[in-house]
């Protein structure tokens, strides 16, 4: 079992869906949490879950895409802990729309939080683990950023953007014993995949090799693995969890 005893995770949109299991998963595995999403009712809801392991956790509410939230973010987790070992960027959202269709407005806020907001937070984190000479980041991207999707523009590339933004924060920070590393999460039961209905779910159950949609849990694995001393000579790479679906 990987042991993340001491060290401190940050994992923004973990009010809820994949987020809230890698929180989980840290805390299971000994982290202190750092629990940030723009719901505080789901920010209560993760610190008072891992309160109840008998973990710590902090909630801090903070809208990713926002660079004056993003700075207080990272003042507040200073005050509270001496270092920031781990950052995972997950929180990300949705606007589909066919591409005839889809307004600058559409594209622009996910193209903001997707993309900007990780940016935006690891800037501000990096410096801190830059000082502390260690850290693990890990971007939440999607099997959207390799193989594209109708439908998606904006998401799609926010997604392939954030890899990009991986394999450059990887070789930029590498020297300082920092990694920075993506998952690509497949078709994934969460709140974000509800929304869809059976044909579109069907079709995807058809291509994905292991005849199945992936758990939340399923994700949090991999991240947790990403984190961990173990995975310390790994970076700038890009973990598929979607049972199979793209094999780029
Ligand atoms: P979700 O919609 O269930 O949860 C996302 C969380 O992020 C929510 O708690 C929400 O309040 C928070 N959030 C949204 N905008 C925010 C902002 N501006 N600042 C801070 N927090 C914000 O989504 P889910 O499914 O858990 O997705 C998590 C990540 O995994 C996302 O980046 C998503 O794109 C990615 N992903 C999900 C897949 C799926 O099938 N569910 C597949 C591939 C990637």
């Amino acid at each position: 079992m990987v042991s993340l005893t001491n060290r401190v995770a940050v994992v923004t949109g973990s009010g809820r869906g994949i987020g809230k299991a890698i929180a989980l998963k840290f805390a299971h595995a000994g982290a202190s949490i750092v629990v940030t999403d723009t719901d505080s009712a789901g920010i209560e809801q993760t610190v008072r879950e891992i309160e109840t392991l008998g973990k710590k956790a902090v909630g801090v509410k903070c809208n990713v895409a926002n660079a004056a939230e993003v700075d207080e973010l990272t003042g507040k987790v200073q005050e509270v802990y001496p270092t920031i070992d781990i950052l995972v960027n997950n929180a990300g959202i949705t606007r589909d729309n066919l591409l005839i269709r889809m307004g600058e407005e559409e594209w622009d806020l996910v193209l903001d939080v997707n993309l900007k907001g990780p940016f935006l937070v690891t800037k501000g984190i990096a410096r801190i683990m830059m000082k502390q000479r260690y850290g693990r980041i890990i971007n939440v991207s999607s099997v959207v950023g390799l193989m594209g999707n109708a439908g998606q523009a904006n998401y799609a590339s926010s997604k392939g953007g954030l890899i990009a933004f991986t394999r450059s924060v990887a070789k930029e920070l590498g020297s300082r014993n920092i990694t920075c590393n993506a998952v690509a999460p497949g078709f994934i039961e969460t709140p974000m995949t509800e929304k869809l209905n059976d044909e579109v779910r069907e079709g995807y159950l058809k291509s994905i090799p292991l005849k199945r949609m992936g758990i939340s849990e399923d994700v949090a694995n991999a991240v947790l693995f990403l984190s961990s001393d173990e995975a310390g000579y790994i970076t700038g790479q890009v973990i598929s969890v979607d049972g199979g679906l793209f094999m780029g």
